[in-house]
């Protein structure tokens, strides 16, 4: 390994990307067609290659013709000709179980053969699209035969979620691939920072005075995340029954739009600054004792009911899931960063599957104006509220008051929706496409840093002991519905409420 080799990253595109679990679910329905949609856009490097390594046996033709079918299914753009054979003539297939040990020493024959002929300088971006029990034993190979050991170029190696089930085991898997990757050659993928109005909250905070003077406990009165989803657990029963949504969507997903959105701004746009300015936010989150649990949180687990006109099953009756099952399937939180900026004003959480939306949003609602001018019954006045939509709407709401003029002195909440107006929202890319070009230019700002997953993952074990510790009355949710009725209650008591808008 060649750390120093980084340095040179921006310059040099160039690169052989090899995929472990090239004839997984992940490959086919995101990396294919990002890599795909790459090419389309002109984005992919003109000396690359892509070494799928997979456990089935087939030919390089198969694995092609398979590639294709994906593509037709799963790709944002059409599927070009010309841009097909560009792809096709990239993609190669190699047959090895992960523990076999002799199958790395002949990827490394190929991947330098590949080389030669494709002029990659032997960069490398190593991608485990597999599952998380095969983390270790593919870098273990990867390291045993000196994959990454490449004195010419570049190495780097990219990891799906779940990093870990908790600290400890976070903790050792971290300690391993450090023995084989630096630190800054590591991309921890965490697929919401690929999206479009993720990046965006940083330029909303940090180009808008309107917002940015305001953005603090003085004039915020809550912030409230939503990420939900009307599809149950389908197929990932197993998996899904040891994570829960816990693992699942908060130790990740909700912490990084959470840190993004409450984090200071940093002293320049360079990754570690961000990261830096990201992590102190998680740091400062109120520790939560069983007490305070007991109050600010609320698990639930779906029943049976209706989505979108059709019966689904319980949890419980998932695949793989057992009839007793206390896993969560829904969290709602209340929690509060104890720093300057954040002291007194709430952060209310929510995600989970089977719900009666389908939604990924940010809501920051303003605190109100003393009634003293406008105080009558028809001066109702709506608190201003700022949505930062990320699917399946992309773009800003912000509802402030204006006069009604089809009345004498009435007030009526203006809602002003910029979602739908900007054609350049449209045909968001897929969040995969910016994440591979960004570990191909060596930008490592879109994924975690190691103390951040430390961070998140002390955050989120203090709350799933607790759960785990828990029996509940599950399920307590119906399909199709938006939760249960605790989560309501949490707001309620606060004189709060979920915004639906
Ligand atoms: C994944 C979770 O990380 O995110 C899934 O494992 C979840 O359970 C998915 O459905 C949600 O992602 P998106 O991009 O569809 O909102």
């Amino acid at each position: 390994m060649n750390p120093g080799n980084e340095e040179k990253k921006n310059d040099n595109l160039s690169a052989i990307m090899v995929i472990f679990g090239g004839t997984g679910d992940l490959t086919h329905r995101k990396l294919m067609p990002a890599l795909y949609n790459l090419v389309y856009d002109k984005l992919l490097p003109e000396r690359f290659a892509i070494v799928s390594v997979g456990r089935r046996e087939k030919t390089n033709e198969q694995y092609r013709a398979e590639v294709l079918e994906s593509l037709n299914k799963y790709s944002r753009n059409k599927i070009d000709e010309g841009c097909w054979a560009r792809l096709r003539n990239l993609i190669y297939y190699m047959q090895f179980d992960f523990t076999d040990q002799s199958g790395y020493s002949r990827l490394k024959d190929f991947l330098e053969e590949l080389d030669l002929k494709v002029h990659t300088e032997g960069n490398r971006i190593f991608y485990l699209a597999v599952a998380p029990e095969y983390f270790e034993t593919i870098v273990y190979g990867i390291h045993t035969s000196n994959l990454a050991g490449n004195k010419k170029g570049w190495s780097r190696l990219v990891i799906e979620k779940p990093f870990g089930k908790d600290l400890v085991t976070a903790r050792k898997l971290n300690n391993k691939l450090l023995k084989v990757f630096p630190e800054n050659s590591i991309y921890r993928i965490d697929h919401y920072l690929g999206k479009e109005m993720i990046q965006n909250i940083m330029v909303l905070r940090f180009c808008n005075s309107v917002f940015e003077s305001l953005w603090s406990n003085k004039f915020i009165d809550n912030i409230q995340i939503s990420l939900l989803e009307k599809q149950g657990v389908g197929t990932r029963g197993e998996y899904y029954e040891n994570s829960g949504a816990m693992r699942d969507m908060v130790q990740n997903h909700v912490m990084q739009i959470l840190s993004l959105v409450a984090m200071e701004p940093p002293v320049n746009l360079k990754t570690d600054a961000i990261r830096t300015e990201k992590l102190k936010v998680i740091q400062a989150i109120e520790e939560f004792t069983p007490e305070l649990l007991r109050d600010n949180a609320v698990f639930g687990q779906y029943g049976k009911g209706i989505v979108d006109g059709m019966p689904v099953p319980a949890y419980r009756d998932e695949e793989k899931v057992p009839k007793n099952s206390n896993t969560e399937t829904f969290v709602a939180l209340k929690l509060h960063i104890n720093n300057f900026r954040w002291a007194g004003t709430p952060f209310y959480i929510r995600t989970g599957k089977r719900l009666g939306a389908n939604s990924a949003e940010i809501v920051v609602q303003f605190k109100s104006l003393p009634k003293v001018l406008y105080f009558k019954e028809r001066h109702v006045q709506e608190p201003n509220l700022l949505v930062i939509r990320i699917q399946p709407n992309v773009g800003v709401f912000f509802q402030f008051n204006t006069k009604d003029f089809s009345t004498h002195d009435g007030i009526i909440p203006t809602k002003m929706d910029t979602s739908h107006l900007s054609p350049a929202q449209g045909n968001t890319p897929e969040a995969y496409e910016r994440l591979i070009f960004d570990i191909l230019r060596g930008d490592a700002t879109l994924f975690s840093r190691w103390d951040e997953v430390e961070a998140s993952w002390m955050f989120a074990d203090r709350i799933i002991e607790y759960r785990e510790h828990k029996r509940f009355s599950f399920p307590n949710y119906e399909a199709g519905t938006m939760g249960p009725v605790k989560a309501f209650e949490l707001l309620a008591r606060d004189g709060k409420e979920w915004w639906n808008i």
